[in-house]
């Protein structure tokens, strides 16, 4: 497979690297995959700000979105994304689809990919759907997000934006693969780190390029054992702000708390879980407030992955700050996400899969 028509190249070439049909999550790729996946992001950065947005890359080629989760990012880059590339895209949701009637993750897979379909891009409730979905079919599978396990396309748009953030402020484009490194940064996640999808993704692939991870909540979201994934569990946010290169808040996810009065119709102010006393009490401990993001160290930068909860996990004014990246954190999906379907779906065509 040729690499997209505008990457730099460098003298390691990014695209060979790249083997797999599949992108299930970060924590089994290397550096050099990972390192893969953001330079050709890179190399597609500038099509969205084209006047015709698309390259004839997945030309003649179908992408399915099968999300049977709510999602507003995920979906609409991976539909744009697919677009971008000149595939044709059709979309399922658990509403109105056969799933609603019991039909399986896997025989849903295989229906899809009976019409013709060269990748799909699946979100699910449950851990390990999208994994279900590769194992019952031969094309590309892309995770969306499967419950609390991972969300690798999530994980590598912040990376990405870690690294982007870095080089633009040392003077702008590195064209070298290894350009991708964040040996030095210190990265805190904050919140519902438990329940969370995205900070096992972050994790995994902070670490792998050298990044330093703390971990941050009450010990019944952030308990010791995730230690074990590579990364430092805190309980006192305030000791962390001064020390770290980003803070990147997690929204308290009460659907995924056993025993919890949660639901949903935005009534997050009124909500409880067993996890922590009050709402009230997490706020004063764990919420990145206006008073917080002056403790913040210069040039630090604070990232969300959505949705966002204004008033509980963050202040609207510092999701809206200077140091806020959350725009351009959606910003880079497209490219992040356009490369995943562009690697998976070509490795699949030149090398078998
Ligand atoms: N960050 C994220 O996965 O957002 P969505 O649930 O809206 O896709």
């Amino acid at each position: 497979m040729s690499p997209p028509p505008h990457a730099v190249q460098s003298q390691a070439d990014p695209v060979s690297v790249w083997t797999r049909r599949s992108l299930l999550g970060l924590q089994e790729l290397s550096a050099a995959e990972i390192r893969s996946l953001l330079f050709t992001a890179r190399g597609f950065s500038d099509v969205s700000t084209r006047s015709i947005k698309k390259v004839p890359a997945l030309r003649g080629r179908v992408v399915a979105n099968l999300f049977f989760e709510d999602s507003t990012r995920t979906r609409l880059s991976f539909t744009l994304a697919a677009q971008r590339l000149s595939a044709d895209v059709v979309e399922l949701t658990e509403t109105g689809s056969s799933v609603s009637k019991g039909e399986t993750v896997a025989d849903t897979a295989r229906n899809v990919v009976a019409m013709g379909v060269d990748a799909l891009v699946v979100r699910h409730k449950a851990a390990g759907a999208a994994l279900v979905a590769a194992r019952a079919v031969d094309c590309a599978v892309i995770n969306a997000g499967d419950g609390k396990h991972e969300h690798p396309t999530q994980g590598l748009l912040d990376i990405y934006t870690l690294v982007d953030t870095r080089l633009k402020r040392a003077g702008g484009v590195d064209p070298r693969l290894e350009a991708f490194d964040l040996t030095g940064l210190k990265v805190a996640i904050v919140g519902d780190i438990v329940s969370s999808r995205v900070a096992r993704s972050n994790i995994a692939g902070l670490t792998r390029l050298g990044a330093e991870v703390v971990v941050v909540g009450p010990p019944t979201l952030a308990p010791r054992s995730l230690e074990s994934l590579g990364c430092r569990v805190e309980h006192e946010l305030d000791g962390v702000l001064g020390a770290v290169d980003a803070v990147n808040m997690l929204r308290i996810q009460f659907e995924r708390h056993s025993g919890g009065a949660g639901g949903g119709g935005g009534g997050e102010a009124t909500k409880g879980s067993p996890a922590f006393p009050s709402l009230r009490e997490y706020k004063q401990a764990f919420a990145l407030t206006r008073e917080r993001l002056t403790r913040l160290k210069e040039g630090a930068v604070v990232m969300h992955p959505g949705p966002m909860n204004r008033g509980i996990e963050i202040d609207g004014e510092v999701a809206d700050s200077p140091q806020s990246v959350i725009f351009r954190q959606v910003e880079h999906g497209l490219s992040v996400r356009m490369a995943a379907l562009y690697l998976c779906v070509g490795a699949l065509g030149s090398r078998g899969g």
